[in-house]
């Protein structure tokens, strides 16, 4: 089956990119606005794309009235967000907080979630969270028809220091039971490591070692 993009809906573009490109890491975003209420939002068009700047990337699609969805808002407006990364035994809480509540609610309050302040930036971050990224925003993207692509600077990490190892800085993902997501229709994998390969060496062929 070949299928191109301009000849689908976009709920269909949606199903089959959300369906392949996985597992996707979940981004738990925590904004204040610009009027300083707390928003607390999972989005799973998410990943680190650079470490040098150390940078975030986020996927907001437009809102059901298709105006940005807070999180973006508060974005654009604060120039901050943290990202905290989502476990098993907080799944449940996360989920609550994609609820399409009215700007005015913060979803934390609704999810039971307890925040905990931010050591550089104002939004605060999730306790419990085993990894929160504290950003500020590197860049913007407007994508029209439907999207806002937002770069951030992670400026801070918190880590819980279960899962890191203090000597060489190496996390555990794997007992962090970090989550990732499967599709669009509420599918989530646990991580896991199920095979490790070392890196290959390139050498050379002999004739371009100048052998005979
Ligand atoms: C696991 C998960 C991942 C999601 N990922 C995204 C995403 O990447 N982009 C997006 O626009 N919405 C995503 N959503 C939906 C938003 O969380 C939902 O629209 C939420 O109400 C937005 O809240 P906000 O207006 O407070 O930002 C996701 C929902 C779930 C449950």
């Amino acid at each position: 089956m070949h299928l191109r993009m301009d000849a689908l809906s976009a709920a269909e573009r949606y199903k089959l990119l959300a369906g392949t490109v996985v597992p996707r890491p979940i981004a738990w975003v925590s904004t204040l606005s610009a009027a300083g209420v707390g928003n607390v939002a999972p989005y799973s068009f998410f990943n680190m794309i650079a470490s040098a700047p150390p940078l975030v990337v986020l996927g907001a699609m437009r809102g059901a009235n298709g105006g940005l969805k807070d999180t973006a808002t508060n974005i654009l407006e604060t120039k901050e967000f943290v990202v905290n990364l989502v476990s098993e035994p907080m799944l449940e809480a996360m989920n609550l907080t994609c609820v399409d509540a009215p700007p005015e609610i913060d979803e934390a309050a609704l999810a039971g979630l307890e925040m905990l302040p931010s050591e550089l930036i104002a939004p605060p971050r999730i306790a419990g969270a085993p990894v929160s990224l504290e950003c500020r925003l590197y860049q913007a993207i407007d994508a029209p028809p439907g999207s806002t692509i937002i770069l951030g600077e992670v400026v801070a990490m918190t880590i819980d220091e279960r899962f890191v190892d203090a000597a060489t800085l190496r996390p555990d993902p794997v007992a962090m039971q970090l989550m990732g997501r499967v599709h669009g229709v509420g599918g989530y994998t646990r991580i896991r490591t199920d095979r490790t390969l070392a890196r290959p060496v390139y050498e050379a062929p002999p004739a371009a070692r100048g052998g005979a």
